[in-house]
């Protein structure tokens, strides 16, 4: 058995939460006790309803949320509080993110060369712009985008090539670990096939391992090996996708998977 790449024990994340006119401050609990892991190669699913917690829970894993208690281990190496947040930048290359809000994920004014070579710079700096140049040209190709899609700016893509775009842009720097926060909800079904099997074809190139927030449970159940399942922040259940999805214990998931027609 392979030992975690990454192993989130007991983790909370809170928010800061005050009343209108109010300068008390208080805290609401978007993940309590929560415990997951990912191994080498691996994709979890995590699933929920709107609210449950799922992109706090990608947030924190990419070091934008600090934990409130609990820690989280990244290739053997623990981190609590906002230690992970501060984590250097050799390892926050090794996870990266693609954002459920895509359409804000790509700065308008700068064309995809200058997005895609803006990770390259920082991750690569020891490379030369021609190699930059290449290397943005292969990883449209690899994502099914022409080289010429290079020149545009976002305004000028669809939603479909837009994500396209953010996946090539996480691609960019070689993670181990790829979190997709609701990558096809926003998109129609024959694009979210495309999509899906984007991501499919990547992971047989190259092992990736892969956190995959959806609330659609017939898309976990195709893109996972293991499933989480969250309600209001807690971790109801978690097991294969042969387990959650076919014999689900808790009722919770199970009123998810009725909500699916033809899982
Ligand atoms: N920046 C924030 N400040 C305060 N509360 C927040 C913030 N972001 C999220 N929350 C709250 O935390 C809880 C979990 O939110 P989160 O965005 O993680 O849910 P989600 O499962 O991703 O939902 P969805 O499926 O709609 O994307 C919600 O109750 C939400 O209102
Ligand atoms: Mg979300």
């Amino acid at each position: 058995m392979h030992t975690a790449l990454l192993d989130i024990r007991d983790a909370y994340v809170s928010y800061d939460k005050r009343r209108f006119f109010s300068r008390v401050v208080t805290h609401f609990y978007a993940l309590n006790a929560i415990s997951l892991q990912v191994r080498p190669g691996e994709s979890v699913g995590l699933v929920g309803e709107s609210g449950s917690g799922k992109s706090t829970l990608g947030k924190m894993v990419v070091g934008m949320l600090p934990l409130a208690r609990g820690s989280l281990t990244f290739r053997g190496q623990s981190f609590h509080g906002r230690e992970f947040c501060h984590q250097p930048l050799r390892l926050r290359k090794e996870i990266q993110m693609v954002h459920q809000d895509f359409h804000g994920t790509l700065d308008p004014k700068m064309s995809i060369f200058g997005t895609i070579e803006e990770a390259l710079v920082l991750h690569f700096p020891e490379h030369t712009r021609a190699w930059r140049k290449q290397r943005v040209e292969q990883l449209l190709t690899q994502v099914g985008l022409s080289p010429a899609v290079a020149s545009y700016y976002p305004r000028q893509l669809s939603g479909g090539q837009r994500q396209r775009v953010n996946i090539a842009r996480a691609l960019a720097v070689e993670p181990h670990l790829l979190i997709c926060d609701e990558v096809v909800s926003a998109l129609d079904v024959s694009v979210q096939a495309q999509i899906l099997n984007l991501l499919s074809s990547i992971r047989e190139q190259r092992p990736l391992a892969m956190l995959f927030i959806s609330h659609d449970m017939a898309v976990v159940e195709r893109m996972c090996d293991f499933v989480c399942v969250l309600n209001a922040g807690k971790m109801v259940e978690k097991g294969t996708v042969e387990e959650v999805c076919y014999h689900p214990r808790d009722p919770y998931t199970q009123k998810l998977i009725q909500a699916v027609p033809d899982l």
